[in-house]
């Protein structure tokens, strides 16, 4: 679907700014199931993520009205998607289920999809839904939940981002009080929280590992701003940190990204928060030990990116991946450009100084594709970054363009055979 071709590119100088984070836009849109007024989410990023789901909203019998950037959701009476394929195409789309089931009492839904990173199954966002009073039948490759849910205590057994959210949308216009015991901390659970709390539901707790969800009897519209896209800004910064050169990412919360910028200083990279976002200065150059974990922990989403940052730095660098089962399916792809990388089991071992020399590879899944595109920056000669499923577009919206407004010599070939 696409295909970039990236030259050697050592300097990287200048200012960028961050969109609305895709893993914050995808739950608030879902949300907008959870009303029949309308819920305006501003800025929204063009890409293909949001608008599958906008499809699947669509589908589910909700009214989408564009203003510029901003999106907005009506759901008069929300109903389960009739069109399985797009539910295949994104992880997020299961975050459908809490909202149409605790606004109609039942829900059927197809298995999500998304990057084939791991197993990714939805057994904790089904128990919990149990919990609450739900009754689950398999059908057909589906999963059909009826009932009417009342508040419950659920411990998750991993805090998952995606449960976390479906329950705490759920519970919000169910009866009773529902708390979510070792609920996920990330960010973007809290700007849900905030969201929903604006439209008129009672959470307190976001953002800790005990969430309470008092439930109300309707909630109703609202207008949102998210927050900007940590995950883009990280990645920003990784390809500032394998180049010369001074960047500032705009927008950029530096409380979001705390453990990314701790490795980032101690591989070397100047780091300096500022009132605007964060800026970086200089390269990488000593090698680092990473652990990917769940909020506050090292994201998960930058273990790409990072990987690509420890080939900079002269020695072995050590990266855990203990969140997801298969998520180092770019290290094949980096060894084409010349990376010295061995993976036991959960752990990339990874001996960084040596050139990276410019050659086709192919984008595995989103962050693999975003982790690609810099190793090109700093691979000699030409690469080929071959993107067949388009993942890259599916999260960041203009990331050539961005990394070339601070020099980086990309460009997106129409036409090139796949
Ligand atoms: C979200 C993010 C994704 C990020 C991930 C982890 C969105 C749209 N996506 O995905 O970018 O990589 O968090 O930070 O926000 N698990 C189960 N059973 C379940 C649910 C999850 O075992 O029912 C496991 C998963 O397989 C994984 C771990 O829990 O090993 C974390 O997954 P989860 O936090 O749910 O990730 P997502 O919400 O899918």
């Amino acid at each position: 679907m696409a295909t970039y071709l990236i030259r050697h590119s050592p300097v990287l100088s200048g200012e960028v700014e961050l969109n609305a984070a895709k893993n914050a836009v995808l739950p608030l849109l879902a949300a907008g199931l959870l009303t029949e007024d309308p819920l305006i989410i501003k800025a929204v990023p063009r890409i293909t993520d949001v608008e599958t789901l906008l499809q699947i909203l669509r589908d589910c019998g909700a009214e989408v009205q564009r203003s510029g950037t901003d999106i907005s959701i009506c759901a008069l009476h929300p109903q389960s998607p009739t069109h399985e394929d797009n539910m295949r195409k994104l992880r997020a789309s299961i975050l459908i289920l809490g909202p149409i089931l605790a606004r109609s009492g039942s829900a059927c839904v197809g298995l999500p999809g998304g990057c084939a990173i791991g197993q990714r199954p939805i057994d904790l966002h089904v128990k919990g839904f149990q919990a609450m009073g739900a009754q689950v039948y398999p059908l057909g490759g589906k999963r059909q939940l009826s009932g009417r849910l009342s508040g419950a205590r659920i411990y998750l057994d991993l805090p998952s981002v995606g449960a976390t959210e479906n329950l705490m949308m759920a519970a919000s216009i169910s009866d009773g009080t529902t708390t979510l015991e070792n609920a996920a901390k990330e960010p973007e659970i809290v700007d849900l929280a905030n969201c929903l709390n604006q439209m008129g539901a009672s959470i307190t707790g976001a953002g800790t590992g005990t969430v309470t969800i008092m439930g109300v009897e309707r909630l109703h519209g609202a207008i949102y701003s998210p927050i900007s896209d940590r995950v883009e800004a990280g990645t920003l910064l990784c390809a500032a940190a394998v180049t010369e050169g001074s960047v500032l990412v705009r927008g950029a919360c530096a409380e979001h990204l705390r453990s990314l910028l701790f490795k980032l200083s101690e591989a070397g990279v100047g780091v300096r928060e500022t009132h605007v976002g964060v800026r970086v200065n200089g390269m990488a150059a000593s090698p680092f030990e990473v652990r990917t974990l769940a909020y506050p922990g090292f994201p998960t989403d930058m273990q790409a990116p990072m990987t690509v940052v420890a080939l900079k730095c002269h020695g072995t660098s050590m990266i855990h991946e203990t969140v997801f089962e298969n998520r180092f399916m770019h290290v094949g792809e980096l060894s084409r450009l010349g990376a010295h990388i061995r993976v036991e089991n959960n752990v990339a071992m990874i001996d960084g100084g040596y050139p990276l020399r410019g050659a086709a590879v192919r984008s595995t899944d989103l962050r693999a594709g975003a982790a690609l595109m810099i190793a090109g920056l700093m691979a000699e000669g030409e690469t080929v970054l071959n993107d067949p499923a388009g993942h890259i577009e599916r999260g960041y919206q203009n990331l050539p363009e961005k990394l070339r407004s601070l020099g980086a010599d990309i460009e997106k070939l129409e036409n090139y055979p796949l």
